[in-house]
Parts: C-alpha cells; sequence; structure tokens
C-alpha cells in the first residue's frame, strides 16, 4: 500500500453501521447519472468501491464487459462477491489496492467511476490524475462526491448546529475537504478531461420515515466511530454525546424538518 495513503484516516470506519450505509446504495439511486453513458461490453473500474453494491449493479449492466472493484480494505468484499456469485454474475472481481497508485496499466478501462471517496483523502487531486491514467482514451471517468457546504439542514437548534459543526470539524482534522463537491470540475480540467456533464443534486429526506432511518443510521455511526474519536480528541464526553443524539431524534419527529445532503455528480471525458 502506498505509504501516504496508509497515514490517512478513512473516519467512517468499517462497522456494521459504516457498512449498512455504503451497502443501501443502488445504481438506481446513487449512480443514474452514469448510465446514460453505458453500453453493454464496456469495462469500467470502481474505484473505493467499498462493499461493492454500486459495483455490483454496474456489472450487471455492463455484462459482459468486465467491472472491477477496487478498494484498499479487502474484508468488505465477501459479502458483494457472494451476492454477484449467487446473481450469476461472472464478470465482476475486487481487488485490493490503493487509489493513489492503482495497480492496473496505463488505458485500461472505458469507465473509472468513485463515490464517495475522494472527500475523505488528503490529496484528492493525484487520486484524480492516478484515476484519468487507467482511463482509455475517449474514456468515461465519472464522480459522485458530497459536498457538506451545501447541506440543507433544517431547523438549526445550537445543539444541532453544534453537532454538525463537530463532525466538519473531524472531516478538517483528518485533512478531508468537505466541500470537495464543488472543486470536481476543476480537478477533472485540470486531469485533462472534459467536462460532459457537472450536477448538483439532493439526498432528500422530507418524509417522516425517511427522516427517522436516516437519523437512525447516522446515529449508528455516531456511536460506532464518529463519537469515539470527538471523545479521544477531547471535543466531547460521553454525556454530551448522549445529549446530540436525543436533539437528533428530537429533530427526526419536528414536523418541519428536513435533512437534505448535498451531492455533486460529474462527467469526464478522456
Ligand atoms: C465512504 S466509502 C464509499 C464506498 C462506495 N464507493 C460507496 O459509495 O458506497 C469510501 C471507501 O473508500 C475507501 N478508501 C479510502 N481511501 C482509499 C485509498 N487510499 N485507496 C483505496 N480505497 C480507499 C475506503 O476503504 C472505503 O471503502
Amino acid at each position: 500500500m502506498d505509504t501516504d495513503s496508509g497515514r490517512e484516516n478513512y473516519m467512517l470506519g468499517y462497522g456494521d453501521s459504516a457498512m449498512a450505509w455504503m451497502k443501501s446504495r443502488t445504481v438506481e439511486r446513487h449512480g443514474a447519472f452514469l448510465l446514460p453513458y453505458l453500453e453493454p461490453g464496456m469495462s469500467l473500474l470502481d474505484c473505493g468501491c467499498g462493499p461493492g453494491s454500486l459495483t455490483l449493479g454496474f456489472a450487471a449492466t455492463l455484462a459482459p464487459g468486465s467491472v472491477v472493484g477496487v478498494d484498499r480494505e479487502a474484508e468488505q468484499f465477501a459479502a458483494a462477491a457472494d451476492y454477484a456469485a449467487e446473481q450469476g454474475l461472472t464478470n465482476l472481481r475486487f481487488e485490493t489496492g490503493d487509489v493513489y497508485a492503482l495497480p492496473f496499466d496505463t488505458a485500461s478501462f472505458d469507465v473509472v467511476f468513485c463515490s464517495a471517496v475522494l472527500g475523505s483523502v488528503n490529496e484528492p487531486k493525484r487520486v484524480m490524475q492516478e484515476m484519468v491514467r487507467v482511463l482509455n482514451p475517449g474514456g468515461i471517468i465519472a464522480i459522485k462526491e458530497f459536498d457538506h457546504g451545501a447541506d440543507i439542514i433544517y431547523p438549526q437548534t445550537p445543539a444541532i448546529a453544534r453537532s454538525i459543526e463537530l463532525y466538519h470539524r473531524l472531516r478538517a482534522h483528518n485533512g478531508h475537504a468537505a466541500q470537495v463537491g464543488r472543486q470536481l470540475r476543476g480537478m477533472i480540467h485540470e486531469a485533462g478531461c472534459t467536462v460532459e456533464n457537472f450536477k448538483a443534486v439532493f439526498d432528500q429526506q422530507a418524509e417522516r420515515e425517511g427522516l427517522r432511518a436516516h437519523i437512525e443510521r447516522n446515529d449508528g455511526l455516531f456511536r460506532e466511530v464518529l463519537g469515539p474519536q470527538y471523545e479521544a480528541l477531547g471535543w466531547c464526553t460521553p454525556e454530551q454525546l448522549e445529549a446530540d443524539a436525543a436533539v437528533w431524534r428530537d429533530f427526526a419527529e419536528d414536523p418541519a424538518a428536513i435533512f437534505m445532503a448535498a451531492w455533486i455528480e460529474a462527467i469526464g471525458r478522456k
């Protein structure tokens, strides 16, 4: 593994809550922006594929084209590989690898996809350049990234605002750009590609059940991995974390509450 990325703190971890969050993503909801550019037979690399729910969706779309998921944490692949076998998907494989130094030759893939990774690395521009390296000339680079500077979370009581600030502070502490989404257009251009499509979208939670489920998943993540980091850094006591959890539960029951997480969807061509 590249030593740079070895020093980076991937702050969401690989516990049950983090896995459930990633596995809930489907191509239909999270990756649809890429579908108009795909044709059966194309090859695709999914960089930082995590537990592979999106990778599997692309494999089904592109068959018989080959799809590869690469991630530095291979423990996540087992369930995805089993599911692929169950579905009879034989055009898909997972490999351990570092997005700073992809284990593939230059110009190896028709499409390179990357979701929710560039906001979790210290040098997203370097990763972008590396992804473009493995792309065939004329190939498509498709990036989906959050931009926490554009999230609409309302109403923001002081307690809610403080809890959101802690999360942004942890991203900054780890050297991650919480507003990476808006930087993608420039990064794709700098990496030598033409931007063909660039859009902001929201992962919207405004209905009661969806909002409750969203807050519950976030609560799992706070308990599993974020809260312990805030405590270790001396930013929060266990009592404050419990109080924050209660504040978010109240938020989920507020008829006025909305939680709209901003994402950028970007398509570039090499
Ligand atoms: C938030 S998850 C996103 C997973 C998936 N792409 C999705 O959108 O559901 C980020 C993933 O990036 C991986 N990752 C972070 N830094 C990496 C690196 N330097 N090389 C390879 N994978 C990396 C993590 O292991 C994790 O699985």
